[in-house]
């Protein structure tokens, strides 16, 4: 048997009439630039958010980036995140000039350790990113009340967790800002590049408006620097037949993560995922820990189930980041999970079969390895 780890084309086959019909509306009505499907599904994403407002973008990188410009946060300034993230992170707040301050995880969560911040302020620090990392809020009471208490923006990095909620509010709005990827393998996902914001802030959406169209209220017309940042509107249709699917498509990711738990339980150094009681996790990763990872990520390759490491090395010790000066062993919590996660396959059309299958895998690698 083969497992992929994501399977688009399955996905694909549920709903290929209502995407085509709606990719065949933009063309026929050569609509392709900030029209109505946009603005649409704006409005329709900033309901499923329960913001008030949404800016669709043309990447996740690029909301977090205008996200932070939108509040002037560039040179000289510092924005404390996680290392245990996709690089985007970090690099987004390094592409406005400011720096990333990457603090440790929780060992539970794999999210920002919110005991950690407060060490990292500094009279430079404008803002926190936390990071729904796999598609499990980050715990953004503590996170919320320290930026209160400091006067910091908190623009969380939603970019793997649409529709997840913590303390039953939908993450995204619970900051200042919201970022979003519609990446093509998220749990929203388009069939190229896509982003948006949501913020319950007008200003704030209005600015970053501005941002991703040349800073230009009117055509020809501009009152500030800004850059080609729009969402395609062939992307937003594809984004608004998807949608009412997600929820149910989220489910089923919850109920193929509980069928790995179940199958999992108990398995000689598997570490299966925690799910804070708090939270409604969306699984856009079923993450688990071994302590020989890379070799049983080829044991299940050579038996046709594909993995993935998400992510093997923390974003404070890549090369593009020597300069920040954070050797190996600064961020224990992080490295240490960095050497042991492993992603299964995870995908809403994924069958119990198929669990099975991965789940027969992993014990049959574990059985067969000496620790
Ligand atoms: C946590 C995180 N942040 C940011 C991004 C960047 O999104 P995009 O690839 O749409 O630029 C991603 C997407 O891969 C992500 O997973």
């Amino acid at each position: 048997m083969i497992v992929p780890f994501v399977d688009l084309k399955a996905q694909y086959r549920t709903i290929a009439a209502e995407v085509e019909a709606a990719m065949h509306r933009v063309v026929t009505d050569a609509d392709f630039i900030l029209g109505s499907d946009v603005e649409k599904f704006e409005q329709e994403f900033a309901r499923f958010c329960e913001a008030e407002n949404a800016v669709g973008l043309d990447s996740g990188t690029s909301a977090l980036e205008l996200a932070l410009r939108a509040y002037g946060i560039g040179d000289g300034d510092e924005v404390i995140t996680a290392s245990h993230t996709f690089i985007a992170t970090a690099a987004a707040i390094s592409y406005t000039g400011a720096r990333p301050i990457l603090v440790d995880i929780d060992r539970d969560t794999y999210n920002i350790d919110s005991e950690q911040i407060e060490a990292a302020i500094t009279p430079r620090t404008k803002a926190i990113v936390p990071v729904h990392l796999y598609g499990q809020p980050a715990d953004l009471e503590p996170i919320l009340s320290i930026a209160r208490k400091h006067n910091l923006i908190v623009i969380e990095d939603a970019c793997q967790a649409h529709g997840a909620r913590y303390k039953g509010k939908s993450v995204g709005s619970l900051g200042d800002v919201g970022c979003f990827s519609f990446y093509p393998g998220k749990n929203l996902g388009a069939y190229g590049d896509a982003g948006m914001i949501v913020t319950n802030s007008k200003e704030v959406a209005d600015k970053v408006r501005l941002l991703r169209n040349y800073g230009q209220p009117q055509k020809y017309q501009h009152v500030m620097m800004g850059y080609n940042r729009r969402l395609d509107s062939l992307q937003a249709a594809v984004l608004r037949a998807k949608l009412p699917y997600l929820e149910g498509w989220n489910d089923a990711r919850r109920r193929a993560a509980t069928l790995y738990d179940e199958m999992l339980e108990g398995v000689d150094e598997v570490g299966t995922p925690y799910c804070a009681e708090e939270s409604a996790h969306v699984y856009h990763l079923y993450v688990i820990q071994h302590p020989k990872r890379d070799q049983l990520l080829q044991h299940l390759k050579d038996h046709g189930v594909y993995g993935g490491l998400h992510y093997p090395t923390p974003v404070h010790l890549q090369p593009c980041y020597e300069h920040l000066n954070k050797p190996a062993g600064s961020l224990p919590v992080t490295e240490a999970i960095a050497s042991r996660v492993i992603s299964l396959p995870m995908f809403a059309e994924i069958t119990e079969e198929q669990i099975e299958y991965v789940c027969k895998q992993v014990k049959s690698f574990t059985s067969t390895t000496q620790f």
